[in-house]
């Protein structure tokens, strides 16, 4: 007999007796899917100032203020920090649903990373001490459709070529090889060919990834790291104030006090690596708040701490980036059994971001863990001396069809990971993938490509519509 995948992939072009029920079915189904159609008008101005409006109430008009004016630089930048905007909108037009999408499954929920886009993914080391390019922010993570982070990430893709002047042409053919790669890479996972422990290291990507990796590990040390931060004075090393580095401040006696007194429940009780318990090196030398980081997350309160590291030699200092956490962007728009297979099984939303760091990275960071202080549930990590971001400025088709491949790899690696059954999780992502699209895999890019292509219109609209806004002072109300 004809195999399902042989069958579909001949259909297409060669509609024999035994091809032709699934051909029809398949085009049958895709036809009855609706395609993310574009909003704009006034009715969009007010729902994209109310959106942002109260998704940033509780930073306050300042830290919102500096949000927005990133966010102004460019329509990737204004994506990046409208993340519950894309959440809203995806909801509102059943994008994700089995009228938005005939590869939608109620089962395909990994650990998502919540906010996959072009600059949440870059290099850093794991706890093996390896420079790795994988995902690096777990603030938005929960268990949710598959289906989020692949549009999403695709979404970006279609940014970031428009930025460079790429044609709408070459931008489909770079979601296409994400999508494609993410889907090999679910298979070859699925087959057993591969392995989702694979972590993406010098020696097997390339391009910008590989670039990017070798640079990192060449030329970033822990030293340069410390110093770019802090100083030794009187052979403990103490935070630079913020006239000498604008990204730190000072805190004041109550932070301190709240942090330093957090620190013990921290690594005795939340820490899960040979680390845990190990007072000595978890010793506090200073405390910084952290100023300026990122665009989504920027304006949420943060704060880095230095500690002892193993010996009392200044030069292996570590510092820890401690992060206050709330709910994910996609909370509000999961099922009440899907918020509470997570809600659960963790202590708090910091504990949450934790457990997905570790679901989907290999190897993570054994500084994991989280921090009660202040009434807030903050994450802990180190910050790796090694943490760099891609630059996508230049890209052309060759260069970002290079990125798309390895982000669709990292991505199917990091949602093939964090299955088994925990969460809400499924037994194997990867084989429901593989059912989804073996044979289909054509449809499902296209699909993906019209999706992305419709949403970087919406984008774009709406940046324009949020420039205005910014103009008008309608934002941080
Ligand atoms: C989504 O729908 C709700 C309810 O109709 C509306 O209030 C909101 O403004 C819509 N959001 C967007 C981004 O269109
Ligand atoms: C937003 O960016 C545009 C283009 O650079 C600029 O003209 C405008 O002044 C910026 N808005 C604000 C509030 O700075
Ligand atoms: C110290 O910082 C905390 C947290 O930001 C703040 O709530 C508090 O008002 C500050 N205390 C003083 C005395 O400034």
């Amino acid at each position: 007999m004809t195999s399902p995948s042989r069958c579909a992939a001949l259909a297409v072009v060669l509609l024999s007796a035994a091809c032709a029920p699934m051909a029809a079915g398949l085009s049958a189904r895709r036809m009855l899917i609706t395609l993310y159609s574009v909003s704009s008008g006034s009715a969009r101005t007010t729902a994209i100032q109310s959106n942002l409006n109260s998704a940033n109430k509780a930073i306050g008009p300042t830290l919102c203020r500096q949000k927005m004016l990133q966010m102004n630089v460019s329509a990737f930048s204004f994506f990046r920090g409208s993340n519950e905007l894309y959440y809203q909108d995806l909801k509102n037009k059943s994008t994700i649903s089995a009228t938005g999408s005939s590869f939608y499954s109620a089962t395909a929920t990994p650990w998502l990373q919540g906010d996959f886009h072009a600059l949440n993914i870059g290099t850093y080391d794991n706890d093996a001490g390896t420079v790795i390019f994988d995902l690096n922010d777990f603030d938005e993570s929960f268990v949710g459709n598959f289906l989020y982070d692949v549009y999403r990430l695709a979404a970006s893709i279609v940014l970031v070529g428009r930025e460079n002047s790429m044609t709408d042409t070459d931008i489909r053919s770079c979601v296409k090889s994400f999508v494609n790669f993410y889907c090999d890479k679910m298979s070859g996972i699925k087959q057993g060919t591969i392995s989702d422990s694979t972590v993406l290291t010098a020696s097997n990507t390339y391009g910008r990834v590989d670039d990017l990796i070798i640079n990192a590990a060449a030329s970033d040390t822990r030293k340069k790291m410390l110093d770019k931060y802090s100083t030794v004075v009187n052979s403990k090393r103490t935070f630079m104030t913020n006239a000498q580095n604008p990204d730190l401040d000072a805190v004041n006696a109550t932070e301190r006090t709240a942090i330093t007194n957090a620190m013990t429940a921290y690594f005795t009780s939340t820490v899960t690596s040979s680390l845990k318990g190990n007072t000595a090196y978890f010793a506090v030398q200073d405390v910084a708040r952290r100023l300026n980081a990122g665009t989504g997350s920027l304006g949420k309160s943060r704060y880095y701490v230095i500690i002892q590291g193993a010996t009392s030699d200044a030069s292996d200092d570590r510092i820890l980036d401690v992060k206050l956490q709330g709910k994910p962007s996609v909370y509000p728009y999961l099922t009440s059994t899907a918020k509470a297979a997570v809600d659960n099984a963790v202590a708090n939303d910091a504990d949450r971001a934790v457990k997905a760091y570790k679901a989907l990275i290999k190897g993570a960071d054994n500084h994991l863990g989280y921090m009660s202080f202040l009434s807030g549930f903050y994450s802990v990590r180190e910050r790796s001396p090694f943490k760099e971001s891609l630059d996508t400025t230049g890209v052309d088709l060759s260069s970002l069809t290079n990125l798309a491949e390895q982000w669709g790899w990292a991505l199917a690696n990091a949602h093939a990971r964090s299955d088994g059954g925990l969460y809400g999780t499924p037994a194997s992502i990867e084989s429901i993938v593989y059912s989804l699209t073996n044979g289909v895999q054509d449809t499902f890019k296209t699909q993906v490509a019209d999706f992305a292509i419709a949403y970087g219109n919406q984008v774009s609209t709406d940046f324009s519509l949020f420039r205005a806004s910014l103009a008008g002072n309608k934002l941080c109300l």
